[in-house]
């Protein structure tokens, strides 16, 4: 095979698996994930390509883009008869980067029979010689669904820096499970040593999707939300990017998407379950396509008083008890309370963490006693004792189901 063939194989390769080719020495392959892709000659990143069927089946590459370094980038994409097209991108910087220098963007390819493309590299050349195999990415979301494999995915965004806190983790996914979550999708750049077995159970199992997030590797990401508090390149380990990516990754998959994060769950308080709460919400509302749910903190640091829930089979299990943790605190008149979402992924063009930022549909914002978001963490108002706080024992309702599977996940797990 002349070198050029062998090039191409290799591309064609790639672009079917969405596998990176690595050559060692003795001319073994390797194929390892991955996730973020170095734009070359720039200090822009690619992550995933998706054919979006509402913009004329334009290609829409999720990416990482240095707002004060713009330069020209193109599109060459190809298809599998390896016949490749250039085209000038479009870049969409989102509006909300929090001051930070990167920022989630959107990087379009319009042009002639995107739609049978099958891998795209975004490159500051239009000349394809100059594209190479590590540059593509595989195109995704090439044809539409009307019935889905999941019902509710819900997207967390990011791990890092050795999270270990397994019981909550535990909780959070098995109350979702009952509450009829199908799928939750997790980008990991680090997580602790007892969560890893708790995640390579999850992954087992299959409700877990485990998406590689090696961000420290291309950036200096933040720990933080905020550029003037916080520093670095990109706003708290890339959450608005992996957001965005989930909601592409799961449009033809899932039916709803929960956006929320790990110590958070979207708590349905006059339906049974997420399906019954969604069928009444969309009969009432069938334009809406972002329902906003109000954020309530439940502070860790007040305990309910019996302890009936201290077990002893959970107290060497690193983490939060949620089940301990009932008051929650009163809403400040002042103070902006956030929401995260649930979405119908087909009507969202762009996301941020608490709010779209461009859709197709209407936003609804759901009362907070049809369903709002158990969040215990630390305090928010702290000074306040418990006496001051309101009592909330949703989760107790399911108690019996709830514990009986978060023992059994943490046997099969390997943890207790
Ligand atoms: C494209 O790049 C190749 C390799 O770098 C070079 O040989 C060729 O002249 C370039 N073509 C054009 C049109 O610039
Ligand atoms: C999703 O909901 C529909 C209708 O409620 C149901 O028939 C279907 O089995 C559900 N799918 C999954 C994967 O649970
Ligand atoms: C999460 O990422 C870390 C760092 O790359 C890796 O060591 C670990 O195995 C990953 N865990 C899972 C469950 O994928
Ligand atoms: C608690 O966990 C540690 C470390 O995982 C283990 O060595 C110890 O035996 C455990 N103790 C009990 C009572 O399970």
């Amino acid at each position: 095979m002349q070198l050029h063939n062998i090039l191409l194989f290799f591309l064609f390769y790639r672009c079917q698996t969405g596998h990176w080719i690595k050559m060692k020495k003795a001319n073994k392959v390797f194929f390892t994930k991955n996730s973020i892709t170095s734009i070359k000659h720039s200090e822009h990143i690619a992550v995933s390509a998706f054919i979006d069927h509402r913009i004329n089946k334009a290609i829409r590459v999720i990416s990482i883009i240095r707002r004060d370094n713009l330069q020209p980038l193109y599109c060459i994409y190809c298809n599998d008869d390896h016949d490749c097209q250039t085209a000038e991108a479009e870049v969409q910087i989102h509006s909300d980067h929090f001051g930070f220098p990167f920022a989630a963007s959107d990087v379009l390819c319009h042009g002639a029979h995107t739609q049978i493309a099958t891998c795209v590299a975004i490159s500051t050349s239009a000349n394809i010689s100059n594209v190479h195999a590590e540059d593509l990415l595989p195109i995704k979301n090439k044809v539409t669904h009307e019935s889905f494999k999941f019902n509710f995915t819900v997207c967390i965004s990011n791990l890092f820096e050795g999270y270990n806190n397994v019981l909550q983790f535990v909780q959070t996914v098995e109350m979702y499970k009952l509450l009829g979550v199908q799928h939750v999708v997790i980008y990991n750049t680090s997580c602790g040593p007892d969560l890893e077995k708790l995640l390579q159970h999850y992954k087992r199992e299959g409700i877990v999707e485990i998406v590689s997030w090696p961000i420290n590797k291309f950036l200096n990401p933040s720990k933080g939300w905020n550029f003037v508090e916080h520093g670095g390149d990109l706003h708290y380990y890339g959450q608005l990017v992996t957001l965005n990516e989930c909601i592409y990754r799961n449009m033809y998959q899932s039916r709803y998407v929960l956006l929320n994060d790990i110590d958070e769950i979207i708590m349905p308080y006059k339906h049974a379950n997420l399906p019954l709460l969604m069928e009444d919400l969309q009969q009432e509302h069938i334009t809406v396509g972002v329902f906003l749910i109000e954020n309530h903190i439940f502070p860790k640091t007040q305990f309910e008083e019996t302890h009936r829930f201290s077990r002893p089979e959970w107290r060497n299990i690193s983490g939060i008890n949620i089940m301990e943790h009932i008051y929650r605190e009163p809403d400040r008149k002042y103070v902006f309370n956030p929401r995260k979402m649930i979405i119908n992924p087909r009507s969202v063009v762009q996301t941020s963490v608490h709010s779209a930022l461009a859709q197709y549909g209407d936003v609804y914002y759901v009362p907070f006693d049809v369903c709002r978001i158990v969040h215990v963490r630390t305090p928010l108002q702290g000074h306040l004792i418990k006496e001051q706080l309101f009592v909330d024992t949703r989760v107790w309702d399911f108690e019996a189901e709830l514990i009986s599977n978060v023992d059994k996940t943490l046997q099969a797990s390997d943890l207790i």
